[in-house]
Parts: structure tokens; sequence; C-alpha cells
């Protein structure tokens, strides 16, 4: 770990959406193809993550190949030494870490975490698992195992960086200089621009994120799906009666998560596209505009998608769990050391 680290890992729990690209993997893949050289690039499957919430384990192994494969198809090069695709559950350190620090986090910690309220009132008591109450540790410590500074994320991850950060300082101050702290958020959003701490919102509900795990999908655009059945979620898509198309999340979230993702896809800023078509009446011919835009460029991820082939991301993957055990193990041996769980050097 002698360059910096970027770090970044998207759940296989469903198929992965255009919130996920446009939040973490456009991101990684923007730096892996500027900035690999001067950074070591992390980007993982947190297969471990997986089920925090309940899913069907017969797709697991395949969606987890499948997430390999889309970050492919996004661009993520294989053949460069300093990028790395592994899965987490190939490297115990990582569950080894989060014991240690579930041991230094308060109760009251992890329940103020918003992703963790609005996740288990949605699936009622008996379905809360302890994995999904105290899943930022195991995200912190995927993070701190390999000292990354910067972590692309979506802005529902804010808060989960900030416990990455503040249980990292919480070691420091209690055993010496452990971790790496990864850099405060603002930070964040200065280096990566405007992919970091995005929030596309559901298309059928526009006060909500889009989530892969939505049970009905109809609001959710996923990589995966047929184009012309994505740009019909886009013509249904919830807007409001003002007829007049503004850059408004608050008034006009449904209008403006439209605009948001067409800013996306032309890799333009939100300002330039909201000048473009300010004041249009016409609801009907902006989304049917949106929906080509989403069609064509799943089209062309899918062309690519296609092309993606299996044995290189399964002989990536073991070739970085090589890499990323070495790396992990030498941070969980510091940690062991500094608990007292092995012998000082
Ligand atoms: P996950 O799998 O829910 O989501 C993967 C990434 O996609 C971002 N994202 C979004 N961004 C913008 N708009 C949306 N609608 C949207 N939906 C999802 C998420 O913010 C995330 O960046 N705990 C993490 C996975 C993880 C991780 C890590 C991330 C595990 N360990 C270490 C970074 C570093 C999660 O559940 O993301």
């Amino acid at each position: 770990m002698s360059k910096p680290v970027i770090l970044t890992g998207l759940r296989a729990n469903n198929d992965l959406t255009i919130g996920n690209y446009f939040g973490a993997i456009l991101p990684m893949i923007e730096m892996a193809e500027r900035r690999a050289g001067e950074f070591q690039i992390n980007m993982f499957v947190p297969d471990l993550h997986s089920f925090t919430t309940p899913i069907d384990h017969d797709r697991l192994l395949e969606q987890i190949l499948q997430a390999g494969r889309m970050f492919v198809a996004a661009g993520l090069p294989l053949d460069h030494d300093d990028i790395n695709l592994y899965r987490q559950s190939y490297v115990p350190a990582h569950s080894e870490l989060t014991w240690i620090l579930d041991c230094f986090t308060g109760v009251g910690e992890m329940g103020r975490m918003i992703e963790y309220k609005d996740k288990s009132a949605k699936l009622g008591d008996d379905r809360v698992s302890v994995g999904l109450f105290k899943y930022p540790i195991l995200m912190a410590a995927d993070i701190l195992l390999y000292g990354a500074i910067y972590v692309p994320v979506g802005e529902d991850q804010r808060q989960h960086l900030e416990y990455a950060r503040d249980i990292s300082e919480r070691m420091n101050t209690h055993f010496g200089e452990l971790f790496t702290v990864p850099l405060p958020l603002e930070k964040q959003t200065e280096f990566f621009g405007k992919g970091q701490a995005l929030r596309i919102m559901d298309l059928a509900d526009p006060s909500k994120k889009m989530s892969k795990s939505d049970e009905s999908g109809k609001g959710v655009i996923f990589l995966a799906d047929n184009p012309d059945e994505a740009a019909k979620k886009i013509m249904s898509a919830t807007t409001d009666d003002k007829a007049s198309v503004n850059y408004n999340p608050i008034e006009q979230p449904g209008i403006s998560n439209l605009l948001q993702i067409l800013a996306l896809l032309r890799g333009h800023p939100i300002d330039d596209v909201e000048a473009a078509y300010k004041g249009q009446s016409s609801y009907g011919d902006f989304k049917r505009m949106v929906a080509d835009e989403v069609a064509g460029f799943l089209t062309a991820f899918q062309v690519k998608l296609a092309d993606v082939d299996d044995n290189a991301v399964i002989s990536a993957f073991e070739r970085s769990e090589k890499i990323a055990n070495e790396q992990a193990n030498a941070t969980l041996l510091k940690v062991q050391q500094a608990v007292g769980l092995r012998p000082r050097d």
C-alpha cells in the first residue's frame, strides 16, 4: 500500500441500478482510467454485505460475478497492477477486524444510522437482522484494512463514511497510529467533483432514493433492464402539475431527478442542462428525450456487458484476492498486536 488508496464496493443483493452507476461506479472508473499509477484502486464486491436484508441465496453467486462483469463493462481495466477487483468474503481479515471494531463501537452509535432506521422500519422487527444493524462496522473494516483515503459513494453512505472516520480516530487515540483516517467528506467531494454524494431518486416516488432492493422495481432503472422497458419507466415517471421544467429538488423532485439523470448521461453540469430546458412546458416531450437517452445508454452498456469474458473477471478476482489478503492481513496484525491478541515485535 505504498500508493494512496481509492476504494469502493457495491453489494450484490440485486442487479445494479443507474443510481449505483452514477453514485459509485462511474467516479471510480474515472479515477481508474485517469489516476491509476498514482493511486491504488480497490473495487470490490461486498458479498457479505449482500444479505444484511433478505435475498434469494440461490442467485447470490451469479450476482457476485455479475457485479464484477458490470464493473468491467463500465470500463474498469483488469490489466493494471494498481487496480484490484476482489470479493470481500475471500479476504477473511474483513470479518476479523469487524469483530474487533464491534467492541469499540456503541450500540447507540449504530442505532442512529439513518439507513438502518429506514430499512428496519420497512422490514418490521422480526426481519431486522443484527447484520443490518452493524453493517457500517464491516464497511469501516473494508475501508480501514487498506488505508483508503478516498471512498466514492452515493449520498446514502455518507453517514457510514463518517463513522469510518470516527472509529479510526478513536482507535488511533486509544492505541497510537493504527489506521489511516479517510479524508473528510468535503475533501472527497472536491476530489470526485460531481459524482460524489449523489442521490438519484425513485422515478415512481421521487421522495425516496432509487434503490436496487426496492420490491416493485417500477421506479428503478436497472443496468440490465430492457432499454424499451426502461424508456417506459421514464415516460411514466411521477412529475408535478407546474408544466415548467426547472431544477428544484424540493418543489419539483420528479422533474429535477430527470434533469439530473440527463446531466449525468451527457456528462454535463446540471446548470447547463437546466439552462437548456428551463421553462419547457411539455413534460411529455422532455420525458421522451430523457427516455431516448436512457435507452441509448443502456443499449451501449449492455453490448459491452455481453462482451465481458467471465474467465477474465474470475482471474482478476483471484489475482487481486492474493494481494488484498497480504495487505489486509498486515493491517489486521497491527491491530491484533495493539489490542493484545498477538505479541508485539
Ligand atoms: P450499496 O450496494 O447499497 O450501493 C452501492 C453504491 O451505490 C450508491 N447508490 C446511489 N448513489 C446515487 N443514487 C442512488 N439512488 C444510489 N443508490 C445507491 C451507494 O451510495 C453506494 O456508494 N455499504 C455499501 C457498500 C459497501 C461499501 C464498503 C462502499 C460495503 N463496504 C466500503 C464503500 C466502501 C452499500 O450498501 O452500498
